[in-house]
């Protein structure tokens, strides 16, 4: 069940693709009405893997092409920028096409005739096997003018990031494809759907939420509901770092397996045997978790290790599985050093717009310098945490908070490493 992707053996070309199937459900949804397709993607209850969780049949239920004389864009968000996420590069990497299907099979839904990859810039060897993907699916009709014969056009361009985490946030990006500066745009009015790129009705998805919609079409919206849990359905790539036997990305049904289940019996347990201290569950901006922590789920107590994997366990105990990225902290990490790690990261790619993230963030990153190089100030836990309060809820994105959260969360649950440092 625990299947290691790695194992698949399969080769990322066309010939390979084809020979198992590929571009079958393509076929079929040509076949379909495009209203039929995101009825699907509705019933099948898919939500967003880029982060937000959100509904992939709802946000494609704010476009009705039959009411804008404008053209409606569709982009996959390959940024993947956030620390401990690493599986949209996988997908990338070892079945490419599988995202071009589930692209063209969306857009044909959502009557959108180009669409683009923002990949970040780091990927430059995921971008080339996009190029030849793209190339390869031109090549047999799967994309371009009048696809199989059909009359539906579309062409999807590839665009490079030049690495910034900000243009992984879905209006950043919109700006960067528009050749400017990736300032996020405020919302309202700037919902993509509404007001996305050049001014357009935009859909943004994320690449795994995309290769789902292909099995969706295979299998029906109904059938792929019943994979997973109700509003948590389907199956999620899942990235685990850090102090784990055997770190690796994992693809399993939604909230199949509990977080204990996936560190000690998918992962190995703790590397050198050492003791479980810490979790971060999804993706380095998501709430930290202390391992002897307990936690409400449901007017009951649990604890770290049964909480189950999926996006509504993780959303009520006041974290969240965001982006699938799973790091796992022993017990000979200080706490401390590790989000000092975490928070150089967030100063560096603050893109500067909203003056308490970029103030901010520099300011956060200092103190915790200052802390882990042994000449912390006894106000210094007060000073962290009332920074961080005055970033979250205060700027046009939720980078404020992505910035925010490692700080408040960490301090609140390993207060007493804090206040060592700071004697
Ligand atoms: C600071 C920031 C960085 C983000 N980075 C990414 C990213 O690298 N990849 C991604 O898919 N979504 C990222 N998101 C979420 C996107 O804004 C957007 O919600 C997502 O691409 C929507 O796709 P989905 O509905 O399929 O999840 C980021 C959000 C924020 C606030």
């Amino acid at each position: 069940m625990f299947k290691h992707i790695d194992e698949t053996g399969y080769t990322n070309d066309l010939a390979c693709y084809l020979k198992h199937g590929g571009y079958a459900e393509l076929k079929k949804a040509l076949t379909l009405e495009p209203q039929f397709i995101k009825d699907e993607v509705k019933k099948s209850q898919l939500r967003g893997r880029g982060g937000a969780g959100f509904g992939c049949g709802v946000k494609w239920g704010f476009i009705d092409a039959k009411k804008t004389t404008k053209p409606i864009y569709l982009i996959c968000n390959a940024d993947e920028s956030e620390p401990g996420t690493f599986k949209d590069r996988q997908i990338i990497h070892q079945d490419p096409h599988q995202l071009i299907e589930g692209m063209i099979i969306s857009c044909f839904a959502n009557s959108v005739h180009l669409a683009y990859i923002y990949i970040r810039g780091e990927f430059p060897e995921g971008a080339r096997i996009l190029e030849r993907a793209i190339s390869e699916a031109k090549a047999r009709n799967f994309l371009g003018k009048n696809i199989l014969g059909t009359g539906y056009d579309l062409e999807i361009y590839v665009h490079r990031g030049a690495g910034a985490y900000i243009c992984g946030e879905e209006t950043g990006l919109i700006e960067s494809i528009e050749g400017k500066r990736p300032y996020p745009r405020i919302k309202p009015p700037y919902f993509p759907a509404v007001l996305g790129l050049y001014q357009c009705p935009t859909i943004v998805n994320n690449v795994e939420t995309l290769c789902n919609v292909k099995h969706i079409v295979s299998m029906g919206g109904e059938a792929y509901a019943k994979i997973g849990r109700p509003n948590n359905t389907g199956t999620r790539l899942i990235g685990v770092s850090g102090d784990v036997k055997k770190p690796g990305y994992y693809e399993f049904e939604c909230g199949a397996l509990t977080l204990g289940e996936l560190i000690y019996d998918v992962c190995g347990g703790i590397r050198n045997d050492n003791k479980l201290k810490a979790v971060i569950p999804g993706g380095s901006s998501s709430k930290v978790l202390r391992a002897d922590g307990r936690f409400k789920l449901k007017d009951k107590e649990i604890g770290l290790n049964d909480i189950p994997m999926d996006f509504d366990s993780f959303a009520a105990i006041g974290t969240m599985s965001g982006s699938g990225g799973v790091i796992v902290m022993d017990d000979t990490r200080d706490l401390v050093a590790c989000l000092a790690n975490l928070s150089e990261f967030y100063a560096h790619e603050s893109c500067g717009q909203c003056t308490p993230c970029r103030e901010g963030s520099q300011w956060m990153k200092k103190i915790l310098r200052r802390m882990t190089g042994g000449d912390a100030r006894a106000t210094d836990p007060a000073l962290l945490k009332s920074v961080a309060d005055n970033i979250a809820g205060r700027t046009v994105c939720a980078f404020g908070e992505a910035c925010a959260w490692p700080v408040q969360s960490f301090l609140a649950a390993f207060r007493d490493e804090f206040e060592a440092k700071a004697k």
